[in-house]
């Protein structure tokens, strides 16, 4: 398997998992509910949903924990309390979580089970192991796609960097300033070339109609530095480190 297929969330539910650890990005759920309420009603009064009577949901990037469910449980709630104002009865939906092989389904398949009780009479659940930069489905089955702090997760690194050995965060302080331009401007073009295949992708999974709701944290380029963009200053230096240190290692048969 492609190596980068194999990177992963923290698994389990420890301490130190993913599933412990991901209050943040919750936080940046949250804020996309107004956004998923809107969309589910348009997906729902569209005459072609109503008339086929189901509605199929898809997070991409949901990883394991409770934020991997966070996102559909939003779409459900929104979809029935849309169907009880109508006094009619909701359709059948079909939920489905997606991530990378090496996510850990078997949490997220557990919970699950407490979806398919939530929006009865049907709800059908599934995972799709798969990264997004590839197709996931056929064409013209998803009517609404969401997804929440996964876009800045590049297909690759870029390539001109790699192939001058230049990484995206050199401990070097000086060498690091004299290339911010070529480093960022190198990120910039990978992440226009991933996002646009990404649209690409999904504009072919969905329905005619159907919407997508994604969340990315970022900020303008004519924006100034704050603290928070030090703290990530930080938390680059520590993820160099790490990633020096892991490459010195022998890898894993
Ligand atoms: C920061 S987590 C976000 C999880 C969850 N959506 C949230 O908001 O808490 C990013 C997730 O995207 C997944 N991911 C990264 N690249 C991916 C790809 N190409 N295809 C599918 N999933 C991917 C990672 O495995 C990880 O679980």
């Amino acid at each position: 398997m492609d190596p980068k297929q194999m990177v992963h969330m923290n698994q389990g539910q420890e301490e130190t998992s993913y599933a412990r650890n991901s209050s943040i990005q919750n936080a940046a759920q949250n804020r996309m509910k107004p956004l998923i309420e809107a969309a589910i009603v348009d997906v729902c009064s569209n005459t072609s949903t109503l008339s086929c009577g189901k509605v199929v949901i898809m997070d991409l990037g949901c990883s394991s924990g409770p934020n991997a469910v966070a996102l559909v449980s939003i779409t459900l709630e929104a979809t029935h309390s849309h169907f009880l104002q109508l006094q009619q009865p909701p359709p059948e939906v079909c939920v489905l979580l997606n991530d990378l092989p090496y996510n850990d389904f078997n949490v997220v398949v557990k919970s699950l089970v407490p979806l398919r009780k939530m929006n009865e009479p049907v709800v059908v659940t599934g995972v799709v192991p798969g990264s997004f930069y590839e197709r996931l489905f056929p064409g013209g089955s998803l009517h609404l796609i969401c997804s929440s702090n996964i876009l800045n997760w590049l297909s690759k690194a870029p390539r001109d960097l790699m192939m001058n050995q230049i990484p995206a965060y050199d401990i070097d302080e000086h060498v690091r300033r004299e290339r911010l331009t070529v480093v960022a401007g190198a990120y910039a073009r990978q992440f226009r070339k991933d996002f646009t295949l990404f649209l690409e992708l999904r504009a072919k999974e969905l329905v005619p109609k159907g919407r997508m709701v994604v969340s990315l944290a970022g900020r303008r380029s004519d924006e100034l530095i704050n603290e928070s963009s030090h703290v990530w200053g930080t938390v680059a230096q520590i993820l160099a480190i790490m990633a020096s240190e892991y490459m010195g290692l022998p890898l894993k048969s």
